[in-house]
């Protein structure tokens, strides 16, 4: 039983801290008062005080004496006792000083004793206790004019923790006090780096002054003090969050950084609050989001949170720059009334229909203006006689005197050719397109029309291509010339 007691009266003893009240409120609180420094000296017999004031020879007593005392840190001086041998001097000054070297401040001072005589044994000058005047010295100076000879010296006091400890170290140097009230250095001088959300106060037996957390939502560990926030706010907050983590950003930690958007299943305190926005490298314009809804933006007709698909009326398409192509109504039609067209007796040996099975020679494909693969992205009438394609050329096998480039660009296809059936083209459609060397109205112009030919493309057909286009890189073309261009018609 003994045993337990005093387990438990030491558990109480860990527990209570007397900078808080049982409630868990901050209160005012001070460290115990310690014995901070002392001297002592050896008094010698022969030094007496004659009648007079006047020393005798030999006697070794000091005259105008003084001494210094360094504390090693900041203390609050609670008292100082001195003893001299024999009488103390007639007259004694004790000042102290914040800092090495002044200023001094005068403490207590006793002009020249009346009668001319040493003054008492023994001096104490003691403070106020709960003066506003408490003394703050980290050296001590004493110093009496007359005849005396200090004996011994002695300092009391606490450590300077401004309130906010009842703990210190008052040997380690300087003094280190334990802080509370989320204070810290060594003399709890400053706030914790979490809790500057307002200016540090010294605490008062009236207001315990604490520092206060900054509103971070957990995302960070420091901040730091901003007087013009806390001007603003009317005195109520002045912190500003540091080095935000979990992709967060703002004065509390509170929204996300770009590229990021808030997750709203997510508290903001969590460390998931914010999510990557994920935008399609292809599909979006940027990969930076909505940061409410987390939407990328997409590219025109690009749908899709992250821009992963295309919307309707549209579909993909090889082109990096335009991924999704409206589906063309104008081809489409078209297309569907081919038929139509193609039984028209105006259509009748327009279009050399028996070209729809090709058998690729070293001489076909030497007599053809350009070879190459295509997929057709989309089409739109222009005037009456022309048809305009978007096209992404994906290989040039033979290469025209004018050079096709890969890549995104328009062709022409003159209408009536794709109304008799002669070129049947689905936008959304790798092709092999052969041109005809026949002579077209603007050599720049990639021109497709009846004399040329457009198949689906078959992958199996890339590998012969390779051979044909080395063989022709090799001379295997000359004396297999392209026939001469013929004058197209006025009326297209
Ligand atoms: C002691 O100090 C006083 C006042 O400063 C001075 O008048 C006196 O001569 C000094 N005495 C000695 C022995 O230095
Ligand atoms: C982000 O999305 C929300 C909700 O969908 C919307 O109200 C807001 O206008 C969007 N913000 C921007 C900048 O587009
Ligand atoms: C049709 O093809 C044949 C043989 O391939 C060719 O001689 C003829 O000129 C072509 N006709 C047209 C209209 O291109």
């Amino acid at each position: 039983m003994p045993v337990t007691f005093a387990l438990l009266f030491l558990l109480s003893q860990a527990t209570a801290d007397p900078c808080y009240d049982p409630q868990g409120r901050p209160r005012f609180c001070l460290p115990p008062v310690t014995q901070l420094a002392a001297t002592a000296a050896s008094c010698p017999q022969a030094c007496t005080l004659s009648p007079g004031n006047h020393l005798d020879p030999g006697e070794t007593c000091n005259s105008n004496g003084s001494l210094t005392l360094a504390l090693g840190g900041p203390f609050l001086l609670t008292s100082v006792s001195l003893r001299f041998c024999t009488s103390g001097p007639p007259a004694l000054i004790l000042s102290a000083s914040w800092a090495a070297g002044g200023p001094w401040r005068l403490l207590w001072q006793r002009p020249a004793w009346p009668g001319a005589l040493g003054g008492p044994e023994r001096v104490t000058f003691r403070s106020t206790p709960g003066s506003k005047s408490t003394v703050v010295a980290s050296h001590l100076h004493v110093e009496f004019r007359g005849q005396a000879r200090l004996a011994a010296a002695g300092l009391r006091g606490r450590c300077q923790c401004h309130g906010h400890a009842a703990r210190c170290a008052a040997r380690a140097r300087p003094p280190r006090c334990r802080c509370r009230h989320h204070t810290t250095g060594p003399g709890c001088e400053s706030c914790r780096p979490s809790h500057r959300d307002r200016p540090w106060r010294p605490a008062t037996p009236q207001h315990p002054h604490p520092c206060l957390p900054c509103s971070c939502n957990q995302h960070a560990r420091r901040c730091r003090f901003n007087s013009e926030l806390f001007r603003l706010s009317g005195g109520q907050s002045g912190g500003v969050c540091e080095r935000c983590r979990h992709h967060t950003a703002g004065r509390h930690c509170h929204y996300c950084q770009p590229g990021f958007w808030r997750d709203p299943s997510q508290p903001i305190s969590s460390h998931k609050a914010c999510r990557a926005c994920k935008c399609h490298p292809i599909g979006a314009t940027g990969g930076t989001c909505n940061q409410t809804s987390g939407q990328c933006t997409c590219k025109l007709g690009v749908t899709g949170l992250t821009c992963n698909r295309c919307g309707p009326g549209y579909q993909q398409s090889r082109s990096p720059r335009m991924p999704c192509q409206r589906i063309p109504e104008a081809t489409t039609t078209l297309a569907t009334t081919l038929g139509a067209y193609s039984s028209d007796p105006q259509c009748q040996n327009y279009c050399n229909m028996s070209d729809t099975r090709v058998h690729m020679s070293l001489r076909r494909y030497c007599q053809q203006d350009y070879v190459l693969s295509a997929q057709i992205l989309a089409s739109e009438a222009v005037g009456l006689a022309w048809q305009r394609l978007a096209v992404h050329v994906l290989t040039v096998y033979k290469q025209r005197a004018r050079p096709v480039r890969r890549g995104d660009q328009d062709a022409w296809v003159p209408r009536a050719d794709l109304a008799c059936g002669c070129l049947r083209l689905q936008p959304g459609t790798d092709y092999l397109l052969l041109g005809s060397a026949v002579g077209s109205p603007d050599p720049a112009r990639l021109i497709l029309d009846r004399h040329g030919l457009a198949l689906p493309w078959r992958p199996r057909w890339a590998r012969p291509l390779r051979r044909l286009q080395q063989e022709e890189r090799a001379g295997g073309c000359r004396g297999l010339r392209a026939p001469t261009p013929s004058p197209r018609p006025e009326h297209y």
